[in-house]
């Protein structure tokens, strides 16, 4: 299939990418490089020996994208693109919302202009808000977000079930990701957030490059084993591959699903820490200061819709998480910058 990414110099994108042209997959790339780096997808083009064929334009962007539909018999769209810092989120709301819902929007119409109906979205385990019980299920109602990002993704969720209802020629995977972690093997591509990291494996990687002078976790009066919170962190290339597979069901499915991706398995701040200790063999400065507000005391899938619907899991270790987000930190330390 030739499949567009927007967004898709980004993170979880790049990965994407590798993982889609190994399997055999064409791969066109829409992204404004406001949140990622053409250096991106030059280093995804060395792991697979192939060129990728770019555009630098806004999925905002209607005569944009009529062009790169017109020039591109696209098969299947994988819709990363979108502004994703929950803290900026609460800053600047109406950014976030016109951002990410109208690029939805435009993305949307231009398919259906060009009888291109196959999406896989990237959503967010975000959307579930504050869980009364773990694991989650995609069929679990969510009670709201805790901020405009997280909106952001159950709006455009409600949207694209709208669209799957009123034309069943559509076919739609809305992916809610649990927390991707770690980096391809190779170590050429891999999470390069732009300032101070916000979440907590970049944060790691920084401090145990020197960059930062240590770790503050947040809260040690969690409800969990430890005290500290308890997250479902997953292996990019493992969230990577479960995209080759949420476009292959697409390809021969009609209709909506939500699929979870996750591992199933939570782990505290401090067994992250303590992993990636022993397994880089390295030192890791932490102090305990106070909760960060909106934060859960845990949250971790439930993974079976995606054995079952994707045939898709999770295979990777925390271990192996621990092992390549220090090994692409340590060879690039100042990002694709360097
Ligand atoms: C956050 C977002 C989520 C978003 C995801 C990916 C919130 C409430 N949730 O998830 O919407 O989809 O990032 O971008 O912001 N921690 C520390 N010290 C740090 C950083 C984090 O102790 O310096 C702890 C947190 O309290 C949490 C865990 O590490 O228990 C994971 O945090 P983080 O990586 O930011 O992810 P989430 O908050 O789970």
């Amino acid at each position: 299939m030739k499949i567009l990414l927007t967004g898709g110099a980004g993170f979880i994108a790049s990965h994407t990418c590798v993982e889609l042209i190994e399997a055999g997959h064409e791969v066109v790339i829409v992204d404004n490089y406001v949140n990622s780096q053409p250096e991106a997808v030059r280093r995804v083009e060395e792991i697979v020996g192939k060129s990728i064929r770019v555009y630098e334009a806004d999925v905002c962007d209607k005569a944009a994208m009529n062009r790169i539909f017109d020039e591109n018999a696209i098969d299947a769209v994988i819709h990363f693109a979108g502004l994703k810092a929950v803290g900026e989120s609460v800053q600047i709301p109406l950014t976030y919302y016109r951002n990410n819902l109208d690029s939805t929007l435009t993305l949307c119409e231009t398919m259906a202009a060009h009888g291109c109906k196959n999406l896989v979205f990237s959503s967010s385990a975000t959307v579930y808000g504050v869980p009364d019980e773990v694991p989650l299920r995609e069929d679990m109602f969510c009670k709201g977000c805790t901020n405009p990002y997280g909106w952001t993704k159950y709006m455009i969720e409600r949207i694209l079930e709208g669209v799957v209802n009123a034309d069943p020629e559509w076919s739609v995977v809305l992916l809610r990701y649990f927390n991707p972690i770690g980096a391809h093997a190779s170590g050429r591509i891999g999470e390069d957030p732009n300032g101070i990291p916000n979440n907590l494996m970049p944060y790691i990687t920084k401090v145990a490059a020197g960059q930062l002078k240590q770790l503050t976790v947040f809260g040690d009066d969690y409800n969990t084993h430890d005290g500290t919170g308890v997250r479902d962190y997953i292996h990019v290339v493992d969230l990577a591959k479960g995209h080759v597979k949420a476009c292959d069901y697409a390809a021969g499915h009609k209709g909506c699903e939500i699929v979870n991706l996750g591992t199933g398995v939570g782990y505290s701040v401090l067994d992250l820490v303590k992993t990636f200790q022993r397994v880089n063999n390295i030192d890791l400065p932490y102090v305990i200061g106070p909760r960060r507000a909106g934060d859960v005391d845990a949250c971790f899938a439930d993974p079976r819709k995606a054995r079952e619907v994707l045939g898709w899991e999770a295979t990777k270790t925390l271990d192996d998480m621990c092992r390549d987000a220090w090994n692409w930190q340590s060879h690039n330390p100042k990002g694709y910058k360097a």
